[in-house]
């Protein structure tokens, strides 16, 4: 074999993969391992890093060996990752001083409404495109320099570094040699001006971050390091870095301004490519860097959904009435339609376009007849309503062009064809599910490929993109107005109590 292939690995919110891609851009096989959540106090969520780090190395080795690959084979590597999770380690011992905080973590909600009161919130969107808000590691990071003893003259003197997990991943698969990211995991911080490309002097000087401790920010694919040869067996160049939801937008080939795409994880990540355009959002959305190739960054504007596929886990896990994710279909499609119960999944506040923290789920329109299919129907159809939320927002930020309203879609609940439909049913536009839903892993892979000389440049990447299905809005418009309607009520009850 010759080394035409490439290891993409996604480092995810509950599980690492590891997946290899042909010389066709085909997966060749795949790896996955979970590790644990720490759930110390409420609100507060947990990774240990070593568990990060170590649940990735496993997952690659499995994978060379499931494709009879060895490191040899693989012409590059790409790593993509959840965003904004936020870890400081020792450079001397690469040990990390405590645990990751999650994306999901909500400690810093009153530092963030402390810096909002103080007129900072200006600031923070100018400059990075952010809401202030528990969400990005800004004040995570600050949060983790408070409560160690020592940290910040620490990292002032080079001895502790900072990372979202790419870096992280790096340092470890470079031994120690690169402490680098790229624009888009950047951009997640709250702490990069992506605008100039550059880390924020003011933002650091607000929150007290020594700068010494940021890593250096690369393109998406770029030389990001070799991984050192005693970790998989011969020195791989990493040429492609980009955080997972940018990544899906990559696999989408959402390359044109006014493509859309939404991804159904954990939680549900919907990106409009605004192109060379920065667009200050006027509804509540973020403004993001989608991808930056030779410099140049595109921009997207970004909803973000906190729960989508962790309503199908509570379904499962919390309430015990499915045993398996692909039952909530079955479930929602035996539902009785007289009934119209409605689920605000605010487990962990509510993100895009209302941005609580602090207020928490509820259900409406519950009688003595609301049964487990009822609440499945309402747990896919929450996900339908938060989208539309991002869909009018965006659509209002955006109005001055011409969008195209076709939405495509990846993650795991993509596979529902019932939640789909109901997505189309409720957007009042066109869903296309394409053949290869891996798209994370794949947008990643084509980055670190492309770099390698192995891939297709992006023109033939985006002809490669194959629709598997569309699905077409079939409710009547007054249906469709009443349902919102009655979900905005819904919302706007939810963060009144
Ligand atoms: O911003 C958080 C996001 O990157 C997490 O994605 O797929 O791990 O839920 P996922």
């Amino acid at each position: 074999m010759t080394a035409n292939n490439i290891l993409a690995i996604d480092q995810g919110t509950t599980s690492s993969r590891a997946i290899i891609f042909d010389a066709d851009l085909k997966v060749a096989a795949t790896a996955q391992q979970e590790f644990a959540q720490h759930f110390p106090q409420s609100g507060w969520v947990e990774h240990d890093p070593q568990d990060l780090w170590r649940s990735t190395l496993a997952t690659c080795r499995e994978v060379l060996e499931t494709a009879d690959c060895t490191a040899a084979d693989i012409a590059a590597i790409g790593i993509t990752n959840q965003r904004e999770t936020t870890v400081v380690w020792n450079v001397e011992t690469g040990a990390a001083i405590g645990n990751a905080i999650v994306w999901q973590d909500r400690r810093t909600a009153d530092m963030c409404h402390a810096l909002q009161e103080a007129g900072h919130g200006e600031l923070v969107a100018e400059q990075t495109g952010l809401l202030l808000d528990p969400y990005f590691s800004g004040t995570k990071l600050k949060w983790i320099l408070d409560h160690h003893e020592g940290a910040r003259d620490q990292a002032r003197a080079g001895l502790l570094k900072f990372g979202t997990v790419d870096s992280w991943l790096i340092w470890n698969l470079t031994g120690g040699r690169a402490h680098v990211t790229d624009a888009t995991n950047a951009a997640r911080t709250m702490l990069y001006d992506i605008h100039k490309g550059v880390w924020s002097k003011d933002i650091c000087a607000l929150l007290d971050i020594p700068m010494e401790m940021l890593p250096q920010v690369k393109d998406c694919a770029a030389d990001f390091g070799k991984t050192d040869p005693d970790i998989l067996g011969a020195a791989i160049p990493i040429f492609g870095v980009a955080g997972d939801q940018q990544a899906a937008a990559v696999g989408q080939a959402c390359f044109e301004p006014g493509m859309l795409k939404s991804t159904y994880g954990t939680g549900c990540f919907a990106l409009l490519n605004t192109g060379k355009t920065a667009v200050a959002s006027k509804h509540r959305l973020l403004t993001t860097i989608a991808y930056q190739l030779d410099g140049v960054p595109t921009y997207a504007l970004e909803g973000s959904i906190f729960v989508a596929g962790a309503v199908v886990q509570w379904l499962r896990d919390g309430l015990g009435v499915i045993g398996d994710a692909a039952e909530t279909s079955v479930l929602a499609e035996q539902s009785d339609r007289s009934q119209n119960v409605i689920l605000v999944p605010a487990f962990t506040g509510l993100g895009a376009p209302y941005w609580n923290p602090d207020c928490r789920g509820a259900a409406f329109g519950l009688t003595r007849a609301t049964g487990p299919a009822e609440m499945a129907r309402a747990a896919l159809e929450s996900v339908g309503f938060q989208t539309r939320d991002l869909l009018e927002a965006m659509h209002a930020d955006w109005k001055s062009h011409d969008a195209d309203p076709t939405l495509r879609v990846d993650g795991g609940m993509a596979a529902s064809d019932w939640a789909m439909q109901f997505l189309a049913d409720i957007t009042g536009a066109p869903v296309d599910r394409p053949h290869i839903t891996e798209t994370t892993a794949l947008g990643v892979a084509w980055l670190a490929g492309q770099r390698a000389g192995l891939y297709p440049q992006m023109e033939g990447f985006a002809k490669a993109w194959a629709l598997q299905q569309t699905f077409a809005p079939q409710m009547d418009e007054s249906t469709r107005e009443d349902r919102y309607a009655a979900w905005g009520r819904a919302v706007r009850a939810t963060l009144s109590v």
